[in-house]
């Protein structure tokens, strides 16, 4: 199974996939600015594409090129990792909707930014990671997995997103992993997991969907 990788920061979950690569290689590592991770794919030997979206004027031009590079490699799935826009509908068809994207929430709760700040405001008692199928709307789509963990009365801001990037960095590879085994059907917009037995393999948080046997 062939992924293209999109990234717009640092791309320490593009790295994560890089470094557990069971069942799937990377044929393409893109951003949409100049970000730190394209360094990282460099230098893993990845192909690289820059598509600057502040070198076009309209963001339809701008996901057409996008759109251009990542088809030229014919990759089976399209992987948001830390990727900063929302992708419209005409790209998700183009490629057949098999466009992931992972979240640091418990979606639907707190779709956008600053995730980890605005929990802590709220009180909330757990948090966590979530991978899902993308559609044209804001961290929406439908689940593949969730992990979520307990907040601790010493967790700030800090402690939280690391421990849940810990989860990101596992989780994505697995569901990845899942997705070339053909343990996770995807029919449009339905999933549906025949063989959960990849997520058991994350630590640090418990697994809360899909509800494993
Ligand atoms: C991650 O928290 C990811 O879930 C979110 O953006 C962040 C990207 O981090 N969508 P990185 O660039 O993968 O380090």
């Amino acid at each position: 199974m062939k992924i293209a990788i999109l990234i717009s920061g640092r791309g320490s979950n593009m790295a994560a996939l890089a470094e557990n690569r069971q069942g799937f290689d990377i044929c393409l590592v893109a951003a949409d600015r100049p970000a730190a991770g394209l360094g990282i794919a460099l230098q893993n030997g990845h192909k690289t594409a820059l598509v600057d979206r502040s070198t076009y004027s309209a963001k339809q031009e701008h996901e057409a090129a996008l759109a251009d590079e990542i088809a030229a490699l014919k990759p089976d799935w399209i992987i948001l990792a830390g990727y900063m826009s929302v992708l419209s509908e005409t790209f998700i068809n183009r490629f057949d909707g098999r466009v992931l994207n992972i979240h640091p929430s418990l979606l639907p709760d707190y779709k956008g930014l600053n995730t980890h700040a605005r929990v802590l405001a709220d009180g909330r008692t757990h948090h966590g990671v979530s991978v899902h199928l993308v559609t044209a709307a804001l961290d929406d789509g439908p689940l593949l997995a969730q992990i979520e963990l307990e907040i601790t009365p010493n967790d700030t801001e800090t402690s939280l997103s690391e421990r849940v990037l810990a989860l990101e960095h596992q989780l994505y590879p697995a569901v990845i992993a899942a997705l070339s085994e053909g343990a996770v059907h995807i029919d449009g917009l339905n999933v549906r997991w025949s063989d959960t037995s990849r997520l058991s393999s994350v630590t640090g948080g418990i697994v809360c969907f899909p509800p494993l046997d």
